[in-house]
């Protein structure tokens, strides 16, 4: 019987340190995450914080990931890691992470796209019956850095059909978010006041951009204008109307998202569609994408929500998948900051 394979995944991209385990059929053994609340107060990540929660994580973290998987780091078949795109000072810590471990312990590296983790989260498997998306399929990539369409025909081949042209999906949540005095990251924050509000009580603006491209700027001054117009007259407007104005925020980015999605869908004929990154963690997105899918008799891949936002779970699989196409790192690489998908 042939040695099983197992991917020991290392993400450090932003906030958050990783580290999980797969093994064959990318059927995840472990996935231990620490995050930074360290960054709450100053409203945003701040870089060189980044570094330094990462340098005192990741030896636990990985530490962790390795006993829960239930091996040892000798029976490790390659390290995969994040490589870019993101904060490179964050980069740098996983990255020569990775290299000093695999230099140790004669194990191959195999570096990962940030993104393509995100848009191959849907074949980690708990279970072996776990369902999985067959190619091609649309992933819509909606993160707090990035927010594309991507048509992904299998690991390697992916193609961007649109994408934003100014902010990310996450970054209008957030920075509407902010305005309305909600904390970092904002996103969640609508989410659950979006629960409780009306999301026809205010009409934001809608880009209008030819092909599959989009864009948040023009919706996101017209929130702006919105508070700035209501607060002359009453002070209290925001406090008064939090979950109106998160309903309504919410539902334009999905009608923004969801308009773009259903046109690359008769565009390209695929049969299934994924989301993921950070913002498929929203209850309007996901509840939008799986009506349209039922509605047009396309198989939906809604992430459970650990996968959505930054996980090693998610390296790991899309290095297993480089691991069995022996598409291996040398030492030499260094981490990118941008990069699409
Ligand atoms: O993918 P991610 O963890 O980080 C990267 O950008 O790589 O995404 C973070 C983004 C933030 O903008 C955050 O506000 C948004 O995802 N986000 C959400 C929700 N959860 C996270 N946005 C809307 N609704 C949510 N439930």
């Amino acid at each position: 019987m042939s040695k099983p394979t197992y991917i020991l995944g290392i993400e450090s991209s932003c906030d958050d340190t990783s580290a999980a385990v797969v093994t064959d059929g990318a059927l995840l053994l472990s996935n231990v995450i620490a995050s930074q609340a360290v960054h709450e107060e100053y409203g945003g990540v701040v870089p060189e914080l980044a570094s330094r929660a990462h340098q005192q994580n990741i030896v636990p973290v990985v530490d962790a990931a390795i006993k829960r998987a239930g091996i040892t780091l000798a029976d490790l078949s390659a390290i995969a890691f994040t490589r870019g795109p993101g904060l490179l000072g964050s980069l740098l810590v996983g990255t020569s992470f990775a290299k000093g471990l695999s230099l140790g312990l004669r194990c191959p590296m195999v570096d990962v796209n940030h993104l393509h983790g995100h848009v191959l989260a849907h074949f980690i498997r708990r279970d072996e019956a776990d369902r999985v998306p067959s190619f091609p399929y649309i992933c819509l990539l909606v993160s707090g850095g990035n927010s594309q369409i991507v048509l992904v025909r299998s690991p390697r081949d992916m193609e961007i059909l649109g994408r934003t042209i100014d902010d990310a999906a996450g970054e209008a949540f957030d920075k509407c978010a902010k305005v309305m005095g909600l904390p970092y990251p904002g996103g969640p924050h609508i989410d659950r006041l979006a629960s409780e509000g009306d999301p026809k009580r205010f009409r934001f603006a809608k880009p209008h951009i030819q092909g599959l491209d989009y864009s948040f700027s023009g919706l996101k001054t017209s929130f702006l204008y919105t508070l700035r117009d209501n607060l002359r007259d009453d002070p209290r407007f925001i406090e008064r109307n939090r979950a109106d104005l998160a309903a309504s925020l919410q539902a334009t980015i999905v009608d923004i998202l969801l308009d773009k999605l259903s046109k690359a869908v008769k565009q390209t004929g695929v049969k299934a569609v994924a989301i993921g990154g950070g913002v498929a963690a929203n209850s309007g997105v996901r509840n939008a994408v799986q009506e349209f899918c039922d509605k047009h008799g396309i198989e939906a891949f809604i992430p459970e929500r650990l996968f959505t936002t930054d996980n090693a779970a998610m390296v790991a699989t899309a290095g297993y998948f480089k691991y069995l196409d022996r598409e291996f790192c040398p030492y030499s690489a260094t981490p990118y900051a941008r990069v699409t998908v």
